[in-house]
């Protein structure tokens, strides 16, 4: 810390699984908004390995999309001087803060979760214990790190409130220890929809390739599926209900160069889809070429790779133990010394 400032910054966290490549819904929706919140908040980010393995992985796979998702968090950048940047697995103190919170987490508790319900439908043939017991791990990733904020989409907020409940009874139980943390909701984020079925949330793992941009997507690519995207038969950019096609490209276009909607309709007045798809898409290439160029170069160097996400576990480390410590004192383990 360098001033007083700093100190009394709020913190927050998040962390992303490395299973495949974000989605350009996911860039604008909430990586990006990482980006802009290093400056006002003490933020720890991770790459979430240890959640992925409660469904089946490839190791090999894993192994590549591990480094991979740590390449493009810096190539966003994210950055490692203002920010805890780290891989979950490196920093034991998850697991072993996961465990603890697990024994304080009621099966009940954990059947309801929305999320473990879909993917144990999904995942029938694999109901294993982590699956079920992922969002003690979460709660883990999340309370070592006493974040005032975590942000996260609608879809983990159920984690998030059983976070606060599992701190609000290990303060109660033992005594005050953790921070209890808010979901913290984008106020920025664009929702981005499916390019192919607008109303439909944009998601990497849609059937129809066309349906999404990943942030890999190369520019003519993008292009092409710009043109592709739905639209509707009025042929009149203009913000309105029922053009929900229309409505998708406006958002990215305007989340992408600032402009508002009122500009972005004087701007194509009287101009067909055409144009307006073509420019959406240029828009969309030029902001993903300068991180797809960092991307590369990170990814050139493994090396340098690995120093980064070693420093990065060894700092987080050093934060994440001082509150196992506390926890693992209280709950009356004797701490070797
Ligand atoms: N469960 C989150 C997801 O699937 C990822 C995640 C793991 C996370 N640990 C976290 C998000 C802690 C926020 C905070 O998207």
């Amino acid at each position: 810390m360098e001033n007083t400032v700093q100190e009394t910054k709020k913190r927050a966290l998040s962390c992303i699984q490395p299973t495949g490549v974000p989605t350009l819904g996911n860039y604008l929706g909430a990586l990006r908004n990482w980006v802009s919140m290093q400056d006002e908040f003490d933020c720890a980010f991770a790459v979430a390995d240890l959640h992925a393995v409660t469904v089946k992985q490839e190791p090999a796979k894993l192994r590549t999309q591990i480094s991979e998702m740590f390449a493009l968090l810096l190539a966003i950048g994210l950055d490692p001087e203002k920010s805890l940047l780290f891989v979950q697995s490196q920093v034991p103190a998850h697991a072993q803060l996961g465990w603890l919170l697990a024994c304080q987490t009621q099966f009940g508790e954990l059947s309801r979760m929305t999320q473990f319900k879909d993917k144990s439908a999904r995942h029938a043939d694999n109901i294993n214990a982590g699956l079920f017991s992922y969002p003690a791990l979460m709660a883990a990733d999340i309370l070592l790190y006493q974040p005032d904020y975590v942000p996260v989409g609608e879809d983990q907020k159920q984690h998030c409130e059983l976070t606060r409940d599992l701190a609000i009874r290990f303060n109660n139980r033992y005594s005050p220890t953790f921070t209890v943390p808010e979901p913290y909701i984008m106020k920025t984020g664009a929702r981005v929809r499916s390019l192919q079925d607008p109303t439909k949330k944009m998601s990497k793992s849609d059937e129809n390739q066309n349906a999404f941009v990943s942030m890999k997507d190369d520019k003519d690519t993008i292009l092409r599926k710009f043109r592709r995207a739905v639209t509707d038969s009025e042929a009149c950019v203009r913000y309105a209900e029922g053009k929900d096609g229309v409505n998708n490209l406006m958002e990215i276009y305007s989340a992408v160069t600032g402009k508002s909607m009122e500009q972005i309709e004087v701007e194509f007045d009287g101009r067909g889809y055409g144009d307006f798809k073509t420019a959406v898409g240029e828009a969309v290439a030029a902001e993903l070429a300068p991180i797809q160029e960092r991307y590369a170069v990170l990814m050139g160097d493994k090396a340098q790779l690995e120093a980064l996400m070693k420093q990065g576990a060894e700092r987080a480390s050093y934060v994440a133990n001082k509150t196992l410590s506390k926890v693992m004192k209280k709950m009356g383990f004797v701490i070797a010394r």
